[in-house]
């Protein structure tokens, strides 16, 4: 029985991180553990930046966007010395197991805490939804919503003045945001890394709507695809359309957490204590189908999120061609 968790947020911040965190610190003094936060990932622990919570120390988590144990990156920590001086810290200050919340980068560190003995249990956080082992990670929800309402307001003025906006979404390398959140709001293209396009048959499409007299057409391109600066160099003045760019940006990881996010990132925290007290080591929390489970980190690390061919599919079905 553990007497003592830490709980961490590391890499690129996102809502829900702090519905997380009061999940776990909650989970914690109702199994009768003292929580430790510890305070810009990985690097807290290397300055031993650590805090017992109380329960109100969580008081307002559930609502608040970004993370209030803030994060950092800490390029060090790749270094196994550096993670044998993180683990003799933890245990110097009486921390005998770890939530991690973050994204793929942070679910490394974990693993490699967990591998050098260290019990970790990693959760998924991340607007990117690249990791494999859960269908949604914390913050992806939040993130479509921001980008949805951002690209209906883009049609409004897009519709005004018969032009054509080219919109970049983050993602990474991954194509989930660029294609739900076209998806969600009818955009004509969704540019992703999955799928090659072919730049002589958008010019084609986006050239007929105007030719039809559509008032407005709505460009989704990914970040891992192009700059959305070079997807519009390469439409401008061909098209009919007035073009105008918009990089979204870090707008898209702000904001207050949305419903599912919250429920999901409750549920994730407790699961994740719930299984360092169950002897459980070196595993991340997912959702599947909407059950709780756990995957091996060594598993989750090195597979390949893959985008559901079902999407794909419908964004094919629905495609105006
Ligand atoms: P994210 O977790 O959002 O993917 P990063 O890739 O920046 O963000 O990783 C966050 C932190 O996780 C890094 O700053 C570093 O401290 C740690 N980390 C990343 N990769 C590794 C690794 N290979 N080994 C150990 N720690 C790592
Ligand atoms: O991984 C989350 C993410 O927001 C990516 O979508 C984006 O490419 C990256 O982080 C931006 O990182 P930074 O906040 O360091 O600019």
């Amino acid at each position: 029985m553990f007497k003592r968790i830490g709980v961490m947020t590391s890499g690129g911040d996102c809502a829900g991180m702090n519905a997380a965190v009061r999940s776990v610190i909650r989970t914690c003094l109702y199994e009768g553990v003292t929580p430790f936060a510890i305070y810009r990932g990985y690097l807290g622990i290397l300055d031993k930046n650590f805090k017992k919570m109380e329960a109100r120390d969580a008081s307002g988590f559930i609502s608040r966007g970004g993370t209030a144990l803030q994060t950092a990156r800490c390029p060090e920590f790749k270094n196994d010395d550096v993670q044998e001086r993180g683990i003799a810290n933890l245990r110097e200050a009486g921390i005998e197991g770890l939530v991690v919340i973050g994204g793929d980068g942070s679910l490394t560190g974990a693993h490699a805490l967990a591998q050098k003995g260290f019990p970790v249990i990693g959760v998924p956080a991340s607007i990117d939804n690249d990791i494999f082992g859960t269908d949604m990670s914390i913050g992806v929800d939040t993130a479509q919503n921001i980008i949805m309402q951002s690209l209906d307001k883009l049609k409004d003025t897009a519709s005004s003045h018969d032009r054509c906006f080219i919109v970049e979404v983050m993602g990474r390398n991954c194509g989930y945001l660029a294609l739900v959140s076209s998806l969600a709001t009818g955009a004509e293209i969704a540019l992703i890394p999955e799928m090659p396009y072919d730049i002589e048959r958008i010019r084609a499409l986006l050239k007929r709507r105007f030719d039809e007299g559509r008032t407005n057409s709505l460009v989704v391109v990914a970040e891992g695809v192009d700059s959305a600066y070079n997807i519009d160099k390469m439409l401008k003045g061909t098209i009919g359309y007035d073009t105008r760019i918009t990089v979204l940006g870090h707008i898209q990881r702000g904001g207050s957490p949305t419903v599912f996010d919250r429920v999901l990132a409750s549920r994730m925290g407790n699961e994740a204590v719930t299984a360092l007290l169950a002897g459980e080591s070196d595993k991340m929390v997912g959702q599947i189908r909407s059950k709780m489970v756990l995957q091996e980190l060594e598993t989750v690390l090195k597979t390949p999120r893959k985008i559901e061919t079902s999407l794909l599919e419908l964004a094919e079905a629905l495609d105006k061609k």
